[in-house]
Parts: C-alpha cells; sequence; structure tokens
C-alpha cells in the first residue's frame, strides 16, 4: 500500500576498466535517494571521480548498470541528465564576469534574458555574493570562487549535484566555513549532493550516509555515526577517525581475549575462538591507576592537542594504545587504563558488508 519511491540513482554491479586491464571499479552497487547528502571517500586513486563521471554521464560503464529514478540510463547523454557537476578546480571562464559565469548554461538553453537576470541573482543570493555580478573571476578570492562554481552549478536546477573536492584548494578556517555553507545550501535547497572527499573529518561533519571507498570498491556505507561506531573492518576502522587496533581472540559471545586478558564485550555471532581485530578509540580510553586499570600500560609520550593531551603506551605484550584524555599523562611512568564493554569493537576478517549487518541486527534481539 505504502509508495515506496526509486532511488533517484542505483547502480547495478558497474565495472569500469580502461583497455583491458584491471578494473579500477569492481561490480560497484548503491542506492542514492533523493534529497540526502552523500560522500563519497577514499584515497586518492580509489574511484571517486570515476563514478561521479558515470553519474553525470561523461564516462560509460564496462559492465553493469546505471539507473535513474528508475530507468536506465547507460547510454543517455551528459546534457539530457538532471545532474550539474562542481569540478574540483572549478572550471570557471576566466575571460567572463561572475554574471556571465552563472549564466552560461541558461543561455545554452536558450532561457529568456529577463529571467536568466532572476535566476542568477537568485543563485547568487543562495552562495551570499549578492552583488557581485560584474565581478572579474581573477578578482574572486579562492573561496568566492569555488562559490560562484556552485551557483552556476545550482542555477540550472538540476536534481542532483555531484562535488569533486570543491574544498579541497581552501586554507583551513575557509574550508570548515564552506563545509557549514555547503551543508546548510543542501538542506535549504532539498536536492541530491554527492560530494566527494578524501578528508574523512569532512565526510563525517557533512554527510547524511557515508560510501567508503578502497581500490574500486564501496567496503562499507552508512550514517557517520554509524561508520564511525561500527567500522567493518581494519581499513575503515584505520581510515575513519583515530583507532587503537589490536589483534584478538573472541573466545565467545561477549567475551574477547587480547594484550593477554579476557573482556566482556557486546559483540556476538562469531565462531569459539575465532581470531578477530578489536578496535577501541582513543576517547574511549581513561586513565586511571594501575590497580584500577583494565590494562596496564607505560607512558611513551604525551603531545597537547589543544583539546585534549595525546598520549601514547604500550601494554605488556608490546600493543600500542592511543589515548586522548583531559588529564596529563607522566611520561615513563606505568599507569592503568579503563573502559567499558560498550567501547569495545570486535571486527571478523573477511566478512563482506551484507554479513556485518545482520550480525549487528542480531544483537537487539
Ligand atoms: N582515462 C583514464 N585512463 C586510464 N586510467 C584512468 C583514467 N581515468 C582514471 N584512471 C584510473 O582510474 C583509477 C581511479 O581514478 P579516479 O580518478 O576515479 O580516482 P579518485 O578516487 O578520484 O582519486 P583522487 O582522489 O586522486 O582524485 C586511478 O587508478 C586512475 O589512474
Ligand atoms: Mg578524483
Amino acid at each position: 500500500m505504502e509508495n515506496v519511491k526509486k532511488p533517484i540513482i542505483s547502480f547495478r554491479n558497474v565495472v569500469k576498466s580502461y583497455d583491458d586491464d584491471v578494473p579500477v571499479l569492481k561490480k560497484v552497487s548503491f542506492d542514492i535517494e533523493e534529497g540526502k547528502f552523500y560522500t563519497l571517500l577514499g584515497p586518492s586513486g580509489c574511484g571517486k571521480t570515476t563514478i561521479l563521471r558515470m553519474i553525470a554521464g561523461f564516462s560509460e560503464p564496462t559492465a553493469g548498470d546505471i539507473y535513474f529514478e528508475g530507468k536506465r540510463i547507460n547510454n543517455v547523454p551528459a546534457n539530457k541528465r538532471q545532474v550539474n557537476t562542481v569540478f574540483q578546480d572549478y572550471a570557471l571562464f576566466p575571460h567572463m564576469n561572475v554574471f556571465e559565469n552563472i549564466a552560461f548554461g541558461l543561455k545554452i538553453k536558450k532561457t529568456p534574458k529577463e529571467e536568466i537576470a532572476v535566476k542568477v541573482k537568485e543563485a547568487l543570493r543562495l552562495v551570499q555574493l549578492a552583488g557581485y555580478e560584474k565581478r572579474g573571476i581573477s578578482e574572486m578570492s579562492g573561496g568566492q570562487r569555488q562559490r560562484v562554481a556552485i551557483a552556476r552549478a545550482i542555477v540550472n536546477e538540476p536534481k542532483i549535484l555531484l562535488l569533486d573536492e570543491p574544498l579541497s584548494a581552501l586554507d583551513h578556517k575557509l574550508r570548515l566555513n564552506m563545509q557549514y555553507e555547503l551543508r546548510e545550501l543542501q538542506q535549504r535547497l532539498g536536492i541530491t549532493f554527492i560530494f566527494v572527499t578524501h578528508d574523512q573529518e569532512e565526510a563525517l561533519a557533512m554527510s547524511d550516509e557515508i560510501f567508503v571507498l578502497n581500490n574500486g570498491n564501496i567496503v562499507q556505507s552508512g550514517t557517520p555515526v554509524d561508520i564511525y561506531d561500527e567500522p567493518i573492518n581494519h581499513y575503515v576502522a584505520d581510515f575513519i577517525g583515530e583507532s587503537n587496533i589490536v589483534d584478538g581472540i573472541m573466545i565467545k559471545d561477549n567475551l574477547v581475549k587480547f594484550a593477554g586478558k579476557e573482556f566482556k564485550c557486546v559483540d556476538e555471532g562469531m565462531r569459539p575462538n575465532e581470531p578477530v581485530e578489536v578496535v577501541i578509540r582513543p576517547e574511549d580510553l581513561d586513565l586511571t591507576s594501575i590497580e584500577a586499570g583494565k590494562l596496564k600500560v607505560k607512558v611513551e609520550t604525551q603531545l597537547f592537542r589543544g583539546v585534549h593531551y595525546e598520549i601514547v603506551c604500550h601494554d605488556e605484550m608490546e600493543n600500542e594504545w592511543i589515548v586522548h584524555s583531559t588529564k596529563k599523562a607522566q611520561v615513563g611512568r606505568e599507569i592503568g587504563l579503563d573502559f567499558d564493554p560498550e567501547d569495545i569493537h570486535v571486527m571478523r576478517f573477511n566478512e563482506s558488508e551484507a554479513e556485518f549487518d545482520a550480525r549487528l541486527e542480531s544483537y537487539d534481539d
């Protein structure tokens, strides 16, 4: 009875290879829902731009299918898709002023002049550049150019806006500012944003949904909180946020052994005595006395990071533990580390995302 809305974009087993080489995308499948902010996150060369180019229609899949609102669009050319792209280098026309840059797409579509004027004005207002129509591109700062590039894309009223590392050229402060502005803009416009970055903090701060990529595959998808709290494997745990990752043995449900000791945990569904990896985030470790601690460690180094101290310790099995604490430790001292069962996150080797999701869901029963 319920009217289930089709995803605005779907990839089904999409492969991309160049010249019979190893594919740069390997059977990638995902759904993009309308009106959300998505981020493709992964290191250089993992295939982020390749995915964007296929959504935009600049490149065709070697195998597999791409759907727009349920219709196959593999061979639909870029200019027939309701998609606009903000390229990494902005690709503005340097010899045109701000107005002409933003109006360009509308002129090609033979939009009436008066309508163009109204739309450009509105687009400039949205990116907070009202009144900048006559400025030359060379007279704008990096952050302003970036906003012109966004205005040039949104003026065409796309259903989907693709943004390929649009903030990478900006200084830290401006970048943080633009993160807020982009997120706000997306919420105001209510259109789908697909944003590319290799910066995990940026992805966590901005997205409704993150796709973590590695080597032509999506390794995990989910909300920022899901991915941060429950990374599927070593790669994701290491890539997203800072992590302590040590080898362990899952003795039985809710009991894991690492650093030579057994600990209560919330994880279930592994084989008895299955070798696993264990993650504890640095902010979940508390400094305490040796007697009160679950682990005995020696403090090796300590750095002041502004909000917290970053303390590096080693346990008796030579595992390294990084701790983020507002308390100071003393280098060279032996201390205790405390943590809760919920702070332990156990990861299996070679678990698929479907198996992983099913296992996590079973915990709630
Ligand atoms: N036209 C092409 N011909 C051959 N190989 C290509 C071509 N375009 C991209 N590649 C290769 O495909 C892989 C994925 O490239 P892609 O541009 O998608 O990476 P990316 O994730 O966007 O990386 P970055 O963060 O550096 O922009 C890379 O190994 C790249 O060398
Ligand atoms: Mg790229």
